[in-house]
């Protein structure tokens, strides 16, 4: 199974019907309706991209789904995303969602980097309800797409207050990181 669809899957056991999501990268929008269908017409999902084109993308792409009312778009980095967020949506947020890397089919100089990364994975952590999860999908083919992968890592095994539990999954290309609350507790 493709690791996209894995997030998917993982993702979709804790993100229902009025929640509120994140998507940090909007890329093409293909995470971003997946989020949008999930939390329905009462949820929000709240979407980042620093590129003009993938905005527009995702826009035409959530249009044609019939999904653009319950999505707010940000032309912005997601290291803004505390900034970015209303006050009132703090620490209430289900699920964040990383595709990392450059938007397919477009420039592929602009990729994430671990300079922001990181400390929007650190914001997304904050920004989480006590039940909420963090998907990131690292690729490493690309230009500092492997030190991006393994700074992720580091950061995601720092011990931290919260009680997410860290699972990884390894294909050849991409890496994906799940941080999601302990089944047991
Ligand atoms: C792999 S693509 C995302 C794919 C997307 N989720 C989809 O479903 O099509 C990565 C995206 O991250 C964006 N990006 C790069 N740096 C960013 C940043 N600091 N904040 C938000 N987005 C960023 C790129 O512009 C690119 O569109």
């Amino acid at each position: 199974m493709r690791l996209t669809q894995l997030a998917h899957d993982i993702l979709g056991q804790y993100l229902h019907p009025g929640h509120l999501a994140i998507d940090a990268t909007t890329g093409n929008g293909h995470d971003c309706c997946f989020l949008a269908r999930q939390v329905g017409s009462k949820g929000r999902v709240f979407a980042f991209d620093i590129q003009r084109q993938a905005l527009q993308s995702t826009t035409r792409y959530l249009q044609e789904q019939g999904l653009a009312a319950q999505v707010q778009l940000f032309h912005s980095g997601h290291q803004q995303m505390r900034n970015k967020l209303p006050a009132d949506t703090h620490g209430k947020i289900q699920a964040v969602l990383f595709n990392l890397g450059y938007l397919p089919h477009g420039d592929k100089s602009t990729v994430t980097t671990a300079a922001t990364t990181l400390p929007a994975l650190q914001q997304a952590r904050e920004l989480l309800c006590p039940e909420g999860i963090i998907s990131i999908l690292a690729y490493r083919g690309h230009p500092g797409g492997k030190e991006e992968a393994c700074a992720v890592e580091q950061q995601l095994r720092k011990p931290a207050p919260d009680k997410l539990q860290l699972s990884r999954f390894e294909s050849p290309g991409p890496v994906l990181f799940v941080l999601a609350p302990d089944k047991h507790d």
